[in-house]
């Protein structure tokens, strides 16, 4: 069977028994090898952008005995419907990319699709762009991954946008319930705390200096002070 990788595994498990799944930006196609050979799927899709990762998809489904997952060339969601996935997969990619393909494909406005997303970076626009967007975050789970730290958030359309506060924009819902978790929390801890101590003697920028300092107490609360 093939190992995936520790990030790739969360993802995985992730995915509901019986789904229909689109990996979006699949490059390797290591996921939806995994996900085609477990059995757990109903079918499986892949896209990819650009000709050369889909090329080596291609040549890793044939390696590993995977003939059932369909590989399609196109932006995003752009060639696939609700009819081809109940599930879609978008990793490995900025909050802000991974924002725009959600946008461009209407036929994620539908709340019995589950969409199961993992910023490499901008995770708190993406969340920001998720509740503007009326989908909320049902499950999040943090992953440490040769010496960097993901999150893998499980998010569907229910149509009305909310409001997040400054916390939630930054470490969504994890808590400090696992090492991961604690590390992704600290990780955030940090930044704003490097934003407040370099705002803290620039005379005009007062506000954001507090709002750093505020935000940075606020996560080393949750941190267990
Ligand atoms: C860093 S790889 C991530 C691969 C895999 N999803 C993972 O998490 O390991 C990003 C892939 O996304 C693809 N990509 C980037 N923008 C895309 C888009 N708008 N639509 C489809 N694929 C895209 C790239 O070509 C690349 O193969």
């Amino acid at each position: 069977m093939l190992e995936l990788s520790k990030r790739l595994s969360l993802i995985a498990q992730f995915v509901n028994e019986g789904s229909s799944v689109c990996d979006v930006g699949t490059d390797h196609g290591y996921l939806p090898a995994f996900l085609f050979l477990s059995g757990r799927c109903r079918s499986v899709c892949a896209t990819d952008i650009n000709q050369k990762p889909l090329e080596s998809a291609k040549t890793n489904l044939k390696r590993l005995g995977v003939d059932g997952v369909r590989l399609v060339l196109c932006d995003g969601l752009a060639q696939i419907s609700r009819a081809d996935a109940d599930t879609v997969i978008i990793a490995g990619m900025g909050g802000e990319v991974i924002s725009g393909i959600i946008n461009r494909a209407s036929f994620l406005k539908d709340h019995t699709v589950s969409l199961i997303l993992q910023p490499t970076t901008a995770a708190k626009e993406l969340r920001l762009f998720l509740a503007k967007n009326g989908f909320t975050i049902e499950r999040e789970k943090a992953i440490a991954e040769n010496g960097k730290i993901y999150s893998v958030m499980c998010a569907r359309f229910k149509g009305q946008p909310y409001d997040i506060d400054d916390v939630k924009a930054v470490i969504g819902l994890l808590k400090n319930d696992s090492d991961d978790a604690c590390a992704y929390i600290e990780k955030q801890y940090r930044i704003a705390q490097k934003c407040a101590i370099d705002l803290s003697g620039v005379a005009h920028k007062q506000t954001e200096y507090k709002h750093y300092l505020n935000l940075s107490e606020k996560l080393k609360n949750i941190l267990g002070g």
